[in-house]
Parts: structure tokens; sequence; C-alpha cells
């Protein structure tokens, strides 16, 4: 079969490749054909070696990347009693775990969800990680569907494929929400949901943006010890209420590349909760947000997605064997949004 992996961190190119097929799924296990997925930021980090220490200690090669996908159901290991094969399921797995990137692979059941018949592939190929990380931010930042209505809220990255996902959830949940994007995709992000928009470029509207809850997706972690987020700065000057800060982007994973895991989890924490203090005493309740596998949480962006209200945040199709063309050179097709690659076409 054909998976999809990286051979060395030197060229970190993603490349095509025979293995054979998994062996029989193990108890707790489910193996699943792979229909679609997607790229996010983290395999492009991984390809280049960030977070070698953690995701690959042993220093093995080809590493098979993916971290989200739409499969279908080819076999059930012992204990996975809610399954059966031909479902087609949503799935998102932590770079612990393994890798999507294959015709066929075998992941933990709790790495997926079965999916209603109204959820396009299209749709779910691209969902499942950036839509936990979603959703997830928001739980940081106190929204959900039953306390958002009426929160000011800015997605720093909006356009992104985190930042979609997050826009429409909060959308239907009621939320006052101010978009920051290149100017390019502002007409994009009104066709998915309700919200005011700003340029990222333009500082005089960075700087007027009121909201109380900030979500930043975009602010670059090779700036973090500066903490150079404009966002994050207009908040403390205001120090108002019930302001809270929750950001996707740490350096954890810089932290780990470059000092080990123990090094870089002590640094990280130190960091974490020196900066989470200091913005304690001005009022704002700062949060690091990292993706966890959660298998309640993926039924439950699976069911919001197969309702026919939930705008698409898929920005393009193609086909799978674009991927590692895509893969290298992000730049290319840069629609916004989740961009997938579909077995099919
Ligand atoms: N901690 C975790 O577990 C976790 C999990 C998932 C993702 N992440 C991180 O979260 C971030 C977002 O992920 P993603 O999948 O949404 O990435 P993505 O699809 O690549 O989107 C990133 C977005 O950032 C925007 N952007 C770039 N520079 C910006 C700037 N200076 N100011 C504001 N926006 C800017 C781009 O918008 P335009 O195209 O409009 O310019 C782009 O749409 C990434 O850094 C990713 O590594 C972390």
């Amino acid at each position: 079969m054909n998976v999809f992996a990286i051979n060395d961190y030197a060229s970190g190119a993603l490349q095509v490749m025979k293995q054979p097929l998994p062996p029989p799924p193990e108890t707790g296990q489910v193996q699943l054909a792979l229909r679609g997925t997607s790229i996010n930021p983290i395999d492009q980090l991984i390809a280049k070696g960030y977070g070698a220490p953690l995701f690959n200690g042993r220093n093995r090669f080809p590493q098979v990347l993916g971290r989200d996908g739409v499969a279908e159901v080819l076999a059930i290991g012992r204990g996975v009693t809610d399954l059966k094969p031909g479902q087609r399921v949503l799935v998102a797995v932590s770079p612990k775990t393994g890798g999507t990137y294959a015709e066929v692979f075998n992941v933990p059941r709790r790495c997926v969800a079965p999916i209603a018949d109204s959820l396009p592939d299209q749709v779910a190929a691209g969902l499942g990680y950036a839509g936990l990380t979603a959703l997830q931010a928001l739980d940081a930042l106190g929204l959900s569907p039953g306390t958002s209505f009426g929160k000011r809220l800015c997605i720093n990255g909006a356009s992104g494929g985190v930042g979609s996902i997050a826009l429409v959830l909060a959308s239907r949940w009621g939320a006052d929400i101010t978009a920051v994007a290149s100017r390019k995709n502002h007409a994009w992000l009104q066709t998915i949901a309700d919200c005011q928009v700003i340029d990222y470029r333009d500082p005089e509207a960075v700087g007027s943006i009121s909201s109380d809850l900030i979500l930043n997706l975009a602010s670059p972690a090779e700036e973090f010890d500066r903490c150079s987020d404009p966002l994050l700065a207009a908040l403390r000057a205001r120090s108002a209420k019930d302001q809270c800060y929750a950001t996707t982007v740490t350096p954890i994973l810089p932290y780990i590349t470059s000092k080990g895991i123990v090094g870089g989890l002590v640094a990280s924490g130190k960091t974490y909760l020196q900066r989470r203090l200091r913005l304690k005493f001005k009022g704002i309740d700062y949060h690091w947000v990292m993706f966890r596998e959660n298998p309640e949480h993926l039924a439950f962006l699976a069911d919001v997605f197969a309702e026919s209200q939930s705008a698409s945040p898929v920005g393009a199709r193609s086909s799978l064997r674009d991927l590692p063309s895509s893969f290298s050179d992000p730049g290319r097709d840069s629609a916004p949004g989740k961009m997938v690659f579909l077995a099919e076409d």
C-alpha cells in the first residue's frame, strides 16, 4: 500500500512510499482506509525535526505523518463494541500516536468518531485535528453553545484551519466576533460566519479591537519571548474585567527540540507559569491550548458540521496525489480555511 512519509529531517520532503499493510488491529484499536485528509502546520514542523525527541526518539524513518482524516472502518480490535466495518469516521491523531497519511492504518478507538451521511468527505477530511484544537481553545476561553451569546471574541488567524472552524462554531453559538486575517480573505470569512473583519497589517485597526476574549492562532512562535502579540498588548492596556487570552502558538516544540524532552518541558512550564501569573495581576486569564485526542469532542464536531446550517471551513480541495507537492510548498495553494485532499479525486 502507499503511505506519505518523510525519510529524513534534512530535506523534510513528504514522499510516496510502499509499505506492507498493517497487521490486524490490536485490542482497543480500529483499522481504517483513508478517504481524505489535510495538512496541519505541526506536520510541516515535524518534517523539519521539530519535537523529534518526543515524536521520534529512536530516530526511525520513514516516519508517516498526518493528523486528521475521514476514513472507512475496515476492522475492529477486541474491546471495540460501538463501531463496525463499513462505517465512515472522523479521525484526529496526535503525533505521539501515529499518522493518517496511509492507505490503511491502525489507531486507538479514542482517535475516531462515527459520522452521519450528511457530513461529506470534503468537510470531514480536514475537520478532526484543527476542529478539536478550535473546540478546546474556545473551551479555554469559557465559550460553549450555552455560554457564548453576546461575548466579544477576537480570533487572530481566523482564515486558517483552526481559525475558520473556531469562527463557524463561535458564530453559531452567538458570539460577537472580530476576525483578524489578510484583506484578501475577508470576503470568504464573511461567507462562513457573521463577523467584523480586520487586516493584521493595519495597526490602527488592530489597536482598536475591544474584544474581551482573544484567541490567538497566528502570532509567530519565534517572537514568543518578546511577547509581541499586539492583541495581548491591547488587552493588557485596557485592564477591563473578565478578560481571557488563549493561544495555540506556544514555544513547547522549539524548547523540546533544543533542550530535549525534560529540559524543554521544564522551560515551557516556567515560561507558562511566569506569563500566566504576570497576566493574572492585569486581570487576564491566560492559557496555552494543546491538541488532545477526545472522541466525545470529535463526535460533537461531526454532529455540528453534519447540520446543513453549518458553513464549510474548506477553502479548496485536491487529489491525494497532490499532497506531497502542497506539503512542501504551503504558499502554493494559498486558499483560506482548510485545503483537503481526497482519495477519490
Ligand atoms: N498547540 C496545538 O496543539 C496546536 C494545534 C493546532 C494548531 N496549532 C498552531 O496554531 C496555529 C494555527 O494553525 P492552523 O492550522 O490554523 O494554521 P494555518 O491554517 O496555516 O493558518 C494560519 C493563519 O495565520 C494567518 N496569519 C499569518 N500571519 C499572521 C499574522 N501576522 N497575524 C495574523 N494572522 C496571520 C494566515 O492568515 P492569512 O492567510 O489571512 O494571511 C493563516 O490563515 C499554527 O501556528 C499551528 O502550528 C497548535
